[in-house]
């Protein structure tokens, strides 16, 4: 008898946890338009853990409860892998999103390390130079939306962290990358026509805008391998050339190019969200934001950034831009708790709802930094960026970004405070930013 026939045999029998009693058209059309705003109606209904069947998942379990996602996201790779399909539909099969098994943990091997600990410690002044030059700016008096803003600082950022040095291809990656990740955002979860049906419709657009970035790319790996100092370069792309497989083989161009629009699409619109959304929320609490600004100014005479830090957690808590992370089981049933969950399966672990869960989070309608002064989150509660094997690779990275940059706003401006209602969620696909774009009112200090 083979393994998997053995697997098959010994498994337990298949219990699924309570179906959504909706119809399966009705379950597809909510998913699509307000997937947050389902999964809380069905968590009220179903309880933490449910059944749903929604494209483009097919079946799937969904999951609202801390400790099971814990079990989730510290099951091996090997049985809980990539879910399918993924954002490496639009990011192409090269991306980390595709990949799965030992694939993905080499790859993770070669992109965690620039995005780590001392290696981010180098990014400090250009992010701080980044949001000066973009604050410089920005009117004085008058409601303004932060989101552009922020969008356009953590794109710079992320630009200048994988590829080093500013050249004249930027402009024309910031031309194109940020229509791109909005159409791929879209696109993401809907069927791909077998037909072509040319530059003008939704798919033929986002091929051509990617011939274009693969066309900057080509120059920009030119003038990389050209460079007398190459071998001394860290930045991403740098690593990425450089770099061999255990095998000795190396990256294809192809992978590069996919990996590369990967860290651009999945580092820049998450953090520029939740910045929006820091803004939107500390304009709506005084004390907190009295608070922040001594704290920014005292910092500067050798203080810590305690609260800021707390913010920052609270708003990824309270105003989560990525709702959910998923998985899909391999093995032929996976035990989830007292469930046990048939091979093909999504699993889809709901962020948001756990961390609206109020056992987890007490009265977690309240914006409260305190809650994470002078402890720590869980890291299984609280996980804006997933968790196990597959937790994002730019978090630690993310986590100093935001940070440089409230830190750097709040040296420079007053920000006015609004009792005006917190702004709504609007979707743009994959990332929830502030509906109305973190709007505030801000004079020069
Ligand atoms: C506040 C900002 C961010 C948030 C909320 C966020 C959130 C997430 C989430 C929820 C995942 C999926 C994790 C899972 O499946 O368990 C993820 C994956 C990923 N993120 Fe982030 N992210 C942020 C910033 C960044 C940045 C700055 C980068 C690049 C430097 C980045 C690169 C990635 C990559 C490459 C993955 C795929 C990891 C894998 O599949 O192994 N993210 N992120």
């Amino acid at each position: 008898m083979s393994e998997l026939a053995t697997a098959a045999a010994t498994a337990p029998a298949v219990r699924l946890p309570p179906p959504a009693r909706v119809p399966k058209l009705l379950q597809g059309f909510g998913f699509a338009m307000a997937r947050r705003t389902m999964i809380q109606r069905m968590a009220r209904r179903h309880g933490s853990v449910f059944t749903l069947n929604v494209p483009p998942f097919g079946r799937a379990v969904a999951v609202a409860d801390a400790q099971l996602a814990r079990q989730v996201f510290t099951t091996s790779p090997e049985e809980l892998g990539k879910v399918e399909p993924s954002l490496d539909r639009v990011l192409g099969e090269g991306s980390v999103f595709a990949l799965d098994g030992n694939a993905h943990r080499q790859r993770r091997r070669l992109l965690a390390p620039p995005f780590h600990g001392k290696s981010i410690k180098n990014y400090e002044s250009i992010i701080e130079a980044e949001t000066l030059r973009e604050i410089a700016n920005w009117p004085e008096g008058t409601p303004f939306a932060t989101l552009p803003a922020t969008m356009r600082i953590t794109l710079n950022t992320i630009l200048r962290a994988v590829f080093g040095a500013e050249g004249a291809e930027f402009d024309e990656l910031r031309r194109l990358i940020p229509p791109w990740v909005t159409l791929g955002s879209r696109l993401v979860a809907l069927p791909k026509p077998k037909r072509n049906y040319g530059r003008f419709s939704p798919w033929g657009r986002l091929d051509e805008w990617r011939r274009q970035y693969e066309i900057v790319i080509d120059k920009l790996i030119a003038a990389e391998r050209a460079d007398p100092n190459f071998e001394d370069r860290t930045d991403v792309l740098a690593l990425m050339l450089r770099s061999t497989y255990d095998d000795g083989s190396i990256m294809s161009r192809k992978d590069i190019g996919d990996e590369l629009l990967t860290l651009l699409a999945a580092g820049h619109e998450t953090t520029g969200a939740t910045l929006g959304w820091a803004f939107e929320r500390i304009t709506r609490h005084p004390d907190l934001l009295a608070a922040l600004v001594e704290e920014a100014d005292n910092e500067a005479r050798g203080g810590g950034n305690e609260l800021r830090q707390a913010t920052i957690l609270e708003v990824q808590r309270a105003r989560t831009v990525i709702d959910f992370a998923a998985r899909r089981v391999y093995p032929p049933v996976f035990q989830l708790g007292e469930w046990a969950i048939p091979r093909g399966h999504s699993m889809i672990v709901s962020i948001a709802q756990i961390h609206d869960d109020p056992n987890v989070f007490p009265d977690p309608e309240r914006f409260d930094p305190q809650r994470y002064i002078g402890t720590k989150p869980s890291s299984f509660a609280w996980i804006p960026f997933g968790g196990g094997t597959r937790r994002c690779v730019g978090a630690a990275f993310a986590n100093m970004e935001m940070d440089v940059v409230l830190r750097t706003v709040l040296r420079h401006f007053t920000i006015e405070t609004t009792s005006a209602p917190g702004e709504r969620w609007h979707c743009r696909g994959v990332a929830y930013t502030p509906k109305d774009g973190g709007r505030i009112v801000v004079r020069r200090r």
